[in-house]
């Protein structure tokens, strides 16, 4: 016993010299450690802190803060069911009761042998494939009764993971319509020597020419971010690929890791070349842990052709070099200013803006953060100009968008289409089953009903970072509302009071009326903390977080008023102990995070 603790205590420090006892890589150094200690033990906090020399306090604030880090023994096999809706819409919950069942755990519950426990976690990124689980964050696709009955077997006799059959660990790409993207060819090196050929100030003059805009969500000019980080004071910058992809019933951007990686890594580059950056992070989502070997070794095949490293494409002064950070299971770090607090070695937490990362990011340096579709746009730009680009899509939404379809259809996966394409020509693509609604551009974006089919996906009318979710007929819509209502709740990072408050009391209320319990009350109640949140919150995601409400309360009254009681007030509950759970996540019990005590 006393060997094995000697050795994985010797594993740990090699991992921490290969990181070169860099505290900015505090995350993934307890990832590692997670892996040869099964979670982030007391033995661990104790190396990692003498060895780093970082403070116990900022490791255990760390470990805390990302749901993927277990600060007490989680079970040598864990596994989480995706929650999503589209994962409760083919079955999931049906599913964890039945593993739950024949492995007699609670939820959140460990074996009394330690060896298993099981729970639920937010989206996946696998719609298109559900019900999906991860296994020690190893996913596995399309659960069924069956799988479930294997899987408890396998759990029960200690086979490794390793061992698991491989077919559980396929991951689909799905593309069911390709087009200036999924449909083009990649010749490696071609986008850069275009990009270099016209040089940094001629690169940016074609991105201002094509329009184009971020896909990850904002929509921000992408000419206008690189041009500003160019011009921004100093010395260092950097390039980071947001591959966060956290946004429920979103999955294009592990599509694109997965097959088009090359493409990915040569955007980042050309935008090293154009903004002057000697070094770029991809921040990969934990969820898409599984790809990180092919990744690293794409890395490695486009160094060996001087695609990355010194003097690239023989270029003098030119070296840039990537490398991979993995996320901990947070959804607030894909925005942008927490992912950059994530790369830094801290807790996600979304810093006051401005400055913006275009003047001070990454290490207080000038630093571009893009989306993994936005970077792949960039080669196609470099090689024909921007005058070619601005000639597809719309006038204000050049180009194409990929969609990740999920839900109610027949054929789920990736469709490329150029902006502008109308929602019903989605829906009749994927053979959409009797579609009521879709929910676009995730839990945070805009439900649309039948009579908006005809609306057109574009910046300029219904924006989409790229989820679209059909929800048939027989669905419904309340319940739709009050997945993303606690979805928001889960993944409220805690650090202002509108959000962190406002989704607890939120999903509260709507956990009351589907008890049947609501009434006109809390009805007003909800849209009052959705304007207290919209207009207060210090980040996007609690702006956003009762958007899916707002929308079903107009679109599908029926569904929200068929469950409420006759009587204009009944007491819900102690509003101070409805908190608690969010008090527990985010790792607060001081004054302000009760109701009614002054801070
Ligand atoms: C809560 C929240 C989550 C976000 N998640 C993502 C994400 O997963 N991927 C992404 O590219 N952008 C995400 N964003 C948007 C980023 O902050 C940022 O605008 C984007 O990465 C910029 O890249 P783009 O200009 O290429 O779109 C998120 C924003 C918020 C507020
Ligand atoms: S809005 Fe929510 S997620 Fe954003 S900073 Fe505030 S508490 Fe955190």
């Amino acid at each position: 016993m006393q060997h094995a603790d000697a050795e994985r205590e010797q594993a740990l420090i090699e991992i921490i010299e290969t990181n070169g006892r860099d505290p900015t890589r505090l995350l993934q150094v307890l990832w590692r450690a997670q892996d040869i200690y099964d979670w982030i033990s007391p033995q661990v906090f104790a190396i990692v802190g003498r060895e780093m020399s970082i403070p116990p306090a900022r490791i255990e604030a760390v470990a805390e803060f990302y749901s993927f880090l277990y600060t007490q023994p989680r079970g040598q096999y864990r596994i989480l069911f995706a929650d999503n809706i589209t994962d409760r819409m083919a079955g999931s919950i049906a599913l964890f009761d039945h593993m739950a069942k024949r492995l007699k755990l609670k939820p959140g519950q460990i074996s009394d042998d330690g060896q298993v426990s099981i729970d639920l976690t937010s989206c996946t990124g696998m719609c298109d494939q559900g019900p999906a689980i991860l296994v020690n964050n190893r996913a596995i696709t399309r659960m069924t009764p069956r799988r479930v009955d294997e899987i408890c077997n396998l759990v029960k006799s200690a086979v490794p993971l390793a061992d698991w059959p491989a077919e559980y660990f396929k991951v689909d790409n799905n593309i069911r319509r390709a087009d200036m993207l999924l449909g083009s060819t990649w010749v490696p090196g071609d986008a850069l020597r275009a990009a270099i050929g016209r040089g940094p100030q001629g690169m940016l003059a074609e991105l201002k020419r094509a329009n184009l805009r971020g896909r990850g969500g904002a929509g921000f000019t992408t000419g206008v971010k690189w041009e500003a980080c160019r011009n921004a004071p100093g010395d260092k910058r950097y390039i980071v690929c947001n591959a966060d992809e956290g946004e429920p019933g979103t999955f294009k951007d592990r599509v694109l890791l997965q097959s088009f990686a090359g493409r990915v890594f040569e955007g980042m580059t050309l935008a090293a070349y154009t903004v002057g950056a000697s070094k770029g992070f991809v921040y990969l989502r934990a969820e898409y842990r599984y790809l990180l070997d092919a990744l690293q070794a794409q890395l490695a095949q486009m160094r060996d052709q001087n695609l990355l490293g010194d003097e690239i494409c023989g270029v003098p002064g030119f070296s840039f070099d990537i490398d991979i950070h993995l996320g901990a299971g947070a959804y607030v770090c894909g925005e942008e200013s927490a992912l950059i607090e994530s790369l830094e070695g801290k807790p996600g937490r979304p810093r006051i803006r401005p400055p913006f990362p275009v003047t001070s990011g990454y290490d207080g340096k000038p630093t571009v953060v893009n989306n993994v579709e936005t970077l792949c746009k960039t080669l196609e730009i470099a090689i024909n100009g921007g005058a070619w680009y601005e000639g597809q899509g719309t006038k204000q939404s050049t180009g194409t968008k990929i969609i990740s379809v999920a839900g109610d259809c027949e054929r789920p996966g990736l469709y490329e289409y150029p902006f502008g394409v109308r929602v019903a020509q989605v829906l009749e693509d994927c053979g959409a089953r009797n579609p009521i609604a879709v929910q676009v551009s995730g839990a945070s974006g805009i439900c649309l009903s039948e009579r908006e089919f005809g609306r057109r996906i574009a910046f300029e009318d219904v924006p989409s970072a790229g989820a679209f979710m059909i929800f048939g007929k027989t669905r419904d819509m309340f319940e739709v509302a009050r997945n993303f209502a606690h979805f928001f709740a889960h993944e409220s990072c805690g650090f202002c009071t509108p959000c962190r408050v406002g989704t607890a009391l939120v999903a509260n209320l709507m956990d009351k009326i589907a008890a049947g319990r609501g009434t006109q009350y809390e009805m007003n109640e909800i849209l009052r903390l959705h304007q207290v949140m919209r207009t207060s919150s210090h980040c996007g995601l609690g702006q956003t977080a009762c958007n899916a409400i707002f929308d079903t309360v107009q679109k599908f009254r029926p569904s929200y008023e068929r469950r409420l009681k006759a009587v204009d007030f009944e007491p819900a509950f102690d509003l101070d102990a409805a908190l608690a759970k969010t008090r527990e996540l985010t790792g607060r019990d001081d004054a302000a995070a009760h109701l009614g005590v002054e801070a």
